[in-house]
């Protein structure tokens, strides 16, 4: 049974959620011929096909700029007076990447705009602290962006769950696309599974630990959820959750199911969790924005009307933040969403060779702080053309 939000207070949530990948991508089978790897460890074992790249000019402002950029038809820019940027993937020390990305979205400088980590949670954390100043100030909007870039080292384990996407919500009061539970269940503990310390470019990651951290804390908060909520698991038809490869959602599901004494059977699974990783499986970890990436994933690919249904969400970030909430989806929801550009984005990626991918590994952004052209590629409305003086120079494509 879906049960209807029981907060006195008026709904806040997604009003609007568009994607973005990098226009390139390694298929797996390359990479696995290349490591000397059978092709279904990654196709089956890890569960992704292929991988998104990001060439040398796009990065995660060039990502979170041509994700947001869709969002702005229709809608006065100068009511979004909260721009918050959740990326792993940062550029500076100092500055926020959001104020990049304001300023190619041309927004009303009466816009607070900061830069949140904690790993792949932090989307999450700015998607609550949003509802928190919609609550105050129905009138606005504020625009959540997650954009990464995931990165280990070659020919590594981690190597087979690198990929890149940025996601960009329109968050507002009487949102048109889904409206966030009040009650969440969230988790911390200081634990070392993935980090990335200042003076590296690759993740370090202890993957199995990761792993076991990732479904411990599912556990965790799904307690404190079903605690607050009195909710089921049978209250809910669909789940999404942090996808840093798809298996890692598929096992967490199962381990929620048997946690909950459902027995599920292929057709129940491939219809709780199925459409929500098809996006996931073809572009690889997108960290900050991959749980909304599975989202977007499930309302694009389910011709089924999922109007009044509460969807359960996932959100893990390594080192350790955690959250379980949910949230209803509003009825004609399929008018506001963008699904056709998704899908011609994922269509006309083109697919690079293995010697190509290590170019592109290789290229990295200069650190002997000269002035630097980047070679063109193929991007979207926006692009990273160089660095002078010590500055990023981005320009618009079209
Ligand atoms: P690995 O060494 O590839 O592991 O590392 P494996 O050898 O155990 O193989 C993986 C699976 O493939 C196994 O299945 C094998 O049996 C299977 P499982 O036992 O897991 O069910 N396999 C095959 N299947 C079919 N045909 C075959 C075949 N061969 C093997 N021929 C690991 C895997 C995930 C550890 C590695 O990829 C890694 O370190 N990844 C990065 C860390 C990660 O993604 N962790 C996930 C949880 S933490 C998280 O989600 C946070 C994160 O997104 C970061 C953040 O928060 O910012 C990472």
């Amino acid at each position: 049974m879906i049960t209807q939000n029981t907060s006195s207070t008026m709904e806040t949530g997604i009003d609007k959620i568009s994607f973005y990948t990098a226009q390139y991508y390694i298929d797996m089978k390359t990479l696995a011929d290349v490591r000397g790897v059978d092709r279904d460890k990654y196709y089956v074992g890890i569960g992704q096909e292929r991988m998104s790249v990001a060439p040398p000019d796009e990065d995660v402002i060039t990502l979170a700029a041509s994700a947001a950029k869709p969002l702005l038809e229709g809608i006065n820019p100068s009511d979004i007076e909260l721009l918050l940027f959740a990326t792993e993937t940062g550029i500076d020390q100092s500055k926020a990447a959001g104020i990049y990305v304001h300023r190619l979205l041309g927004l009303s400088h009466r816009c607070r705009v900061v830069e949140l980590k904690q790993a792949c949670y932090s989307c999450t954390a700015g998607l609550q602290m949003a509802r928190s100043l919609l609550a105050a100030h129905p009138d606005k909007k504020a625009l959540i962006i997650a954009s990464d870039v995931a990165r280990y080292e070659l020919d590594s384990p981690g190597e087979a769950t690198q990929g890149c996407a940025a996601i960009a919500m329109l968050v507002s009061a009487n949102p048109r696309i889904m409206a966030i539970d009040e009650e969440s269940g969230y988790y911390t503990e200081d634990v070392m599974d993935f980090w990335r310390p200042n003076y590296r470019d690759e993740a370090l990651v202890d993957g199995k630990f990761s792993t076991k951290q990732y479904i411990a804390t599912l556990e965790h908060t799904w307690k404190q959820y079903q605690e607050q909520t009195g909710r089921s698991f049978g209250d809910f038809k669909h789940f999404c959750y942090h996808v840093p490869f798809s298996k890692m959602a598929e096992k967490a599901h199962q381990r929620l199911a048997r946690a909950n004494n459902v027995k599920l059977t292929p057709e129940l699974f491939e219809q709780q969790i199925g459409r929500s990783l098809i996006y996931n499986r073809i572009t690889g970890n997108s960290y900050t924005a991959s749980l909304y990436v599975g989202l977007t994933s499930l309302l694009d690919s389910t011709e089924e009307d999922l109007g009044n249904q509460r969807i359960g969400l996932f959100s893990y970030g390594s080192g350790c933040v955690a959250e379980f909430f949910s949230g209803v989806v509003i009825p004609g929801y399929k008018d506001h969403l963008l699904s056709s550009n998704h899908l011609n984005i994922l269509d006309n990626r083109a697919e690079l060779t293995y010697q190509q991918y290590e170019d592109i590994y290789h290229f990295g952004v200069p650190k002997d702080g000269g002035d630097h052209s980047f070679p063109l590629y193929k991007t979207g409305p926006y692009r990273l053309a160089g660095i002078k003086d010590h500055k990023r120079l981005y320009e618009t494509v079209s």
